[in-house]
């Protein structure tokens, strides 16, 4: 729905396919369940499990990044107000750079941040939002692409209507916060499943607000080392992160893709899922 960076739009069918189905299946029909995901982003994954899960799971969704909880928050409780605001929006540079400007403020209306949040990454270079060097077109629209090629305010209702049905499933038992990841991995019990998409190890710096570093990574490895819950981590294929989840499985999802790095260069980039030892993988096949 929205334009993210590190976004898994392109390989959800390959993450997915990494899930460990002889641990889920039990648990997805057990009486008990709880999905959670801490670094949820523009939370394509989740939502494609969202949609898989029994109505009677509870779900606990996390950003540190303050707009981008506040976005799904809305989404969740007051999707009409926010839809209000996509239909009457024209994008404009002045727009673009007001909204950079006010990011993440933690003043405002919560429907202006989630909606500026949105606006921001839609029109944003890359979907790189605030981190962008300035909107899609540059600042003097001299571009084929300008400021307002990626606005589509009806694809945008229906995205939002579509994810507001996904959450409201869950009733009341739907949490959205914007913290640290370590509160949802190192509390979940074992019939939560917990699917984690850290920033970039190495490019994280360059696409997040939110980056994490050296020591919040080897933080959220211990984190996992000790969790209870079954869990799946996604990351960029790094020698560092493949040092630090020796104790663990990694596996490359033999996929090489391109995403949006530094401005305007496109690189290709590969990724791992990493899951606690001993647990089997599902083939794509068996997925499908
Ligand atoms: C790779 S992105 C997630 C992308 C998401 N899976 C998607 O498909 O859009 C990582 C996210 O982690 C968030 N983040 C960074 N540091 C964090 C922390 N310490 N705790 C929780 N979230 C954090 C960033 O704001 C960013 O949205």
């Amino acid at each position: 729905m929205i334009r993210y960076p590190g976004s898994k739009a392109k390989i959800v069918r390959e993450i997915l396919s990494c899930f460990p189905h002889t641990v889920l299946e039990p648990l997805f029909q057990g009486p008990r369940l709880e999905y959670r995901e801490p670094f949820f982003g523009g939370g394509v994954i989740g939502f494609a499990v969202m949609e898989s899960l029994p109505a009677r799971a509870s779900v606990w969704i996390n950003d540190k990044d303050f707009g981008m909880a506040a976005l799904w928050k809305v989404v969740h409780q007051r999707h009409d107000e926010l839809i209000d605001m996509v239909v009457k929006f024209q994008p404009t540079t002045d727009a673009f750079y007001r909204f950079q400007d006010e990011d993440n403020r933690t003043d405002m209306d919560p429907i202006r941040t989630a909606f500026q949040k949105f606006a921001l990454h839609q029109t944003s270079f890359s979907g790189l939002g605030a981190m962008a060097g300035g909107p899609i077109g540059g600042r003097k629209q001299s571009s084929k692409y300008n400021v307002d090629c990626r606005w589509n305010a009806d694809r945008h209702c229906t995205d939002i209507i579509k994810h507001h049905r996904t959450l409201k499933r869950f009733g009341a038992r739907v949490r959205i916060t914007s913290g640290d990841f370590a509160p949802l991995v190192e509390d979940a019990m074992p019939h939560a499943f917990v699917y984690a998409d850290p920033p970039y190890y190495e490019k994280g710096g360059q696409l997040y607000k939110c980056n994490m570093s050296d020591g919040d990574h080897r933080r959220l490895a211990a984190a996992f080392q000790t969790c209870r819950a079954p869990w799946v981590l996604s990351y960029d294929d790094h020698s560092f992160i493949r040092d630090l989840y020796q104790w663990a499985e990694v596996e490359d999802i033999q996929l090489t893709y391109t995403i949006a790095s530094s401005g305007k260069k496109r690189r290709k980039n590969s990724e791992v899922v990493i899951v606690p030892r001993g647990e089997v993988l599902a083939s794509p096949a068996e997925v499908a």
